[in-house]
């Protein structure tokens, strides 16, 4: 099926979904599009200096109008955290970038489903989300798929499988009040609470939250493993998978949450976006979801009103 992705904001994360992108082969035409024309230009003339080495057609966004009817689009624009920053530091200077982006963005691609990647990432979602009028379903966040994959590493140090091979999921919020699901993770046929400890659990745990400020105290910013969750997602999408994935979404309703707020929460991915998968976790982890609901909805004031 033909498809053509868009990335708007084409900084090292931008880039490294492109690179994803287009070594999976998975999508036919790729645009990127940024503010800054002359390093932009060069990017896409170096992906265009490997078209003999894979399928998909990287261009440049020269105006709106390069991006118009893409199947996906992928918004990464935006400031990112500087050493000591939090996520949530970034929302209204992220907020005003969002506001010059999604009206043109809406207005070219009307049926695009929209993928937030840039942070504090629920809020960004949330606020996109809203500014499109897109339907439910066609408007979600990176979330915490990627911090999934941070927990399931620091697992596996501990258990001696591979990563893949451990279904623990990371829900709440993209940032510092995520919520581990310790309850259903499994490992094999074996619930992961037989294998290691709720303190070593909650030791992983910390790791996942302190993830992405040591890489950034080591070189500045992340982008390689994002890239690669989103390159994933896409790929969900344009294979109509019916992949489950912990993506930021709205909250509303589930798990007793009763707030206006997006997280993320198992979702089912096809070629129509992502619905909300059945999702049933012990009291106390909706407690901590409910609680994490409460803190993003009094930091959503700033963004949302
Ligand atoms: C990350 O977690 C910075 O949100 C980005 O890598």
């Amino acid at each position: 099926m033909p498809s053509k992705v868009t990335i708007i904001g084409c900084g090292a994360v931008g880039e490294a979904i492109a690179n994803a992108l287009v070594i999976s082969d998975e999508i036919t035409d790729l645009v990127l599009s940024d503010v800054v024309k002359d390093k932009l230009r060069g990017m896409v003339l170096d992906f265009q200096h490997g078209q003999a080495f894979h399928a998909t057609r990287v261009v440049e966004a020269v105006d709106w109008a390069d991006t118009a009817n893409s199947d996906v689009v992928i918004i990464t624009a935006g400031v990112r955290q500087r050493e000591g920053e939090s996520r949530r530091d970034l929302m209204g200077r992220n907020k005003s970038i969002m506001e010059h982006i999604v009206p043109p963005m809406a207005q070219h691609s009307p049926n695009a489903i929209v993928i937030v990647v840039a942070n504090p990432c629920d809020f960004m979602t949330q606020l996109v989300h809203k500014m499109s009028g897109f339907a439910e379903g066609r408007v979600f966040g990176s979330g915490t798929f990627l911090d999934s994959s941070r927990l399931r590493l620091e697992l596996s140090k501990k258990i001696g499988v591979a990563p893949e091979s451990i279904n623990a999921y990371v829900l709440g919020e993209h940032g510092d009040a995520s919520v581990v699901a310790v309850h259903t993770a499994t490992v094999g046929c074996t619930l992961l609470t037989e294998l290691v400890s709720k303190e070593a659990i909650s030791e992983s745990h910390k790791a996942v939250i302190g993830a992405a400020g040591e890489v950034i105290k080591l070189r500045g910013y992340t982008a390689t493993a994002i890239g690669m969750a989103v390159g994933k997602i896409v790929e969900a999408i344009v294979r109509d998978k019916l992949e489950i994935i912990p993506l930021s979404c709205p909250a509303k309703g589930r798990c007793g949450i009763e707030h206006d707020i997006y997280m993320s929460l198992p979702c089912i991915v096809d070629r129509n976006g992502v619905r909300p998968w059945h999702t049933v976790l012990p009291p106390e982890e909706c407690k901590h979801l409910q609680q994490t609901a409460a803190i993003m909805h009094e930091a959503s004031k700033e963004v949302l009103g």
